[in-house]
């Protein structure tokens, strides 16, 4: 009971403007700072550095939230091409997540798929991968449509399927040969579109990792739970795949020991860096997601 009120505090706090816009002027604050890898590129970057050390591959997410401007987009669109533009400068390992609402996806379409060339030229241009995040129901259509047509041009680019979602097996059959990051899936769906059981969505996320894997494609499983990730390395030691075809990933922060002893096991494995200073919002959610991520944002409350 507790844990839902909490939850839809956080989840409300995500959504709310004002609170965004005012956390801006903070910096990183409540402990952020161990999820989110500084405000700026220059911090995000050193954190790449720190974790390819480690053996650890990355990717960056430039955060924003609420973009309902093309200048907002384009200013986005900017932030994603000098992200790609400072990994290849620092000569560090990591490619670049996207998401197209950022990119001006809910203002104007054929705005979006422009922006996306952009990011997609300069990737191309530094031999470099962009993963364009899955958003909420609404936008999983219109993001696998602008994904296959991208892929028309572009090999350098992939997207992510989530396992909550009853469409997902077929869509991981649709896609097959694209390199896909299966997730449990983030979003707060309708029992008309989605699984709302923790064991539903559990048994179709292995059925898609199992199917991609299968089917030859690169595929990367984005979890934190081992109980699946030692399903997958079960699975894939009995089924003969090369551990070139598929990556482990996680988020930055989020069991840092195992994110380490998957490299030393020999897996790649691949975290996922949010930088920026648009950074409450996504804080918010990831408090929601798991309440005892509560206990990063009491020991910053204290530590500042
Ligand atoms: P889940 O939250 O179901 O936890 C299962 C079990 O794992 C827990 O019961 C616990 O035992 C253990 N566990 C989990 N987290 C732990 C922790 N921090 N410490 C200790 N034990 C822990 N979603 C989306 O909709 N679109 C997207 O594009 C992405 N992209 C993305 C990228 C990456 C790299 C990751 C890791 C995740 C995403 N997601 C996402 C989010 C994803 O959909 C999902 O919401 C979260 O990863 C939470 O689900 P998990 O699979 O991690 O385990």
């Amino acid at each position: 009971m507790l844990a839902k009120v909490s939850k839809n505090i956080f989840l409300y706090a995500s959504q709310n403007k004002a609170l965004n816009t005012v956390a801006k002027k903070w910096g990183l604050k409540f402990g952020a700072s161990q999820v989110v890898a500084g405000v700026n590129i220059e911090s995000a970057i050193n954190q790449v550095q720190r974790l390819n050390e480690k053996g650890l591959l990355c990717t960056l997410d430039h955060l924003g939230e609420f973009v309902s401007s093309r200048e907002d987009a384009l200013e986005a669109t900017v932030c994603n091409t000098r992200t790609l533009e400072a990994i290849a400068k620092a000569g560090v390992n990591s490619n670049l997540s996207v998401k197209m609402t950022q990119l001006g996806l809910d203002i104007d379409r054929d705005f979006c798929v422009q922006n996306m060339h952009r990011i997609l030229d300069t990737a191309k241009y530094h031999n470099n991968f962009v993963r364009i995040d899955m958003e909420d129901y609404s936008h999983c259509q219109i993001t696998l449509d602008i994904l296959k047509e991208l892929r028309e041009t572009y090999t350098n680019v992939g997207t992510v399927i989530q396992a909550y979602l009853f469409r997902a097996e077929q869509d991981v059959k649709e896609l097959k040969g694209i390199p896909l990051r299966l997730v449990k899936g983030a979003y707060k769906e309708s029992s008309k579109v989605a699984y709302q059981e923790k064991e539903k969505v559990d048994e179709n996320y292995m059925r898609i990792i199992e199917e991609h894997l299968l089917s030859g494609s690169y595929t990367a499983i984005a979890t934190h739970d081992h109980h699946i990730i030692s399903k997958v390395k079960d699975f894939v030691q009995k089924n003969e795949i090369n551990r070139d075809q598929f990556e482990f990933q996680m988020l930055y922060g989020f069991r840092t020991e195992m994110q380490v002893s998957l490299v030393q096991e020999g897996y790649k494995t691949r975290v996922y860096i949010p930088f920026g200073d648009d950074w409450f919002g996504y804080f918010m959610r990831r408090l929601a997601e798991r309440p005892q991520n509560i206990s990063f944002a009491l020991r910053g409350f204290f530590l500042k």
